[in-house]
């Protein structure tokens, strides 16, 4: 099911001395329930203006994002409600995290905030939301940031973004700052709950192997504008665009195949 459109969105900036620059031209796409769609292109190529705009940091100069058909308020209560459905993930969860507050904090902020549950059942609710992204709730909830690894500190900016209970999630680079042996098992984390929780998942990435696995559908960005579009597969074994092509011949191996799901193989991710 659709729950999120993008409708041919155009980005420009104004930049001193240089008139505009264009960081998206005319893009549409869709998030659906239960389906992970994989955004993929060079450093530039608007990939993290398109995040901005779904997050509502920017707004498109034409076209329109809509919420299952509605455009997004531009304030009040819709605006928090969109807020609610729609979180993110971001590349860096040291910078994400507040270094003076616990796990605990971090997670009954967004319940509160919502009021995902009544205030007696937050310590239940908190427990959940860390049991879900994997982590044993006794030995991280009253932990700050620091005395967390990477891949922990990530599944905790993850499991933040699940206390709202949101129906998509935008992660953008949400491995590439953590170490290679532990990326795997956030991006098997983040596929599952697309799944099991019917949220609709926008992963962007440099990363043509892992977009190829992790996604259903693939878009490629050049210079702000789609130049492919499909079935991961089709998009990433069988290019048709000369820039998805350059794309593929410059990357690692976008054939690998991650047969083990248990997160221990990262390979040359
Ligand atoms: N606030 C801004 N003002 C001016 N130009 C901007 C602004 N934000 C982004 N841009 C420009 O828009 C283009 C797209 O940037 P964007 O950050 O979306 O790329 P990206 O694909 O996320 O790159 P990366 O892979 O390096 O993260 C770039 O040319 C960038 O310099
Ligand atoms: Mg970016």
């Amino acid at each position: 099911m659709t729950v999120l459109e993008v409708d041919h969105v155009t980005k420009t900036y104004a930049v001193r001395g240089a008139g505009r620059i264009t960081a998206l031209d005319d893009v549409s796409l869709t998030l659906e329930s239960g389906r992970t769609t994989g955004l993929v292109g060079q450093s530039g190529s608007g990939k993290s203006t398109i995040a901005k705009i779904l997050t509502q940091l920017e707004t498109p100069t034409s076209g329109e994002v809509r919420l299952d058909g509605q455009p997004i308020p531009r304030r009040g209560a819709g605006l928090r409600a969109y807020r609610q459905t729609l979180r993110m993930v971001f590349q860096d969860p040291f910078a994400s995290l507040n270094p003076y507050h616990s796990v605990r904090y971090h997670l009954e902020r967004p319940l509160r905030l919502h009021r995902v549950v009544p205030d007696a059942e937050l310590d239940d609710e908190v427990r959940r939301l860390l049991d879900r992204v994997h982590l044993e709730p006794g030995t991280v909830i009253d932990r700050r940031p620091h005395e967390l690894s990477g891949g922990q500190r990530q599944r905790v900016a993850i499991a933040r973004a699940l206390a709202s209970r949101p129906r998509l999630l935008v992660a953008d680079e949400p491995v590439s700052m953590l170490d290679v042996s532990i990326r795997l098992g956030v991006l098997n984390l983040l596929a599952d709950l697309g799944r099991e929780e019917g949220l609709g998942v926008l992963y962007i990435t440099h990363d043509l192997a892992t977009a190829r696995h992790f996604s259903d559908e693939i878009l490629v960005l050049n210079q702000g504008r789609v130049v492919e579009r499909g079935p991961a597969d089709d998009v990433i074994l069988r290019p048709q665009d000369p820039y998805t092509r350059e794309l593929r011949a410059a990357s690692p191996d976008p054939e690998k195949h991650f047969a083990s799901a248990s997160g221990t193989h990262g390979g040359a991710l």
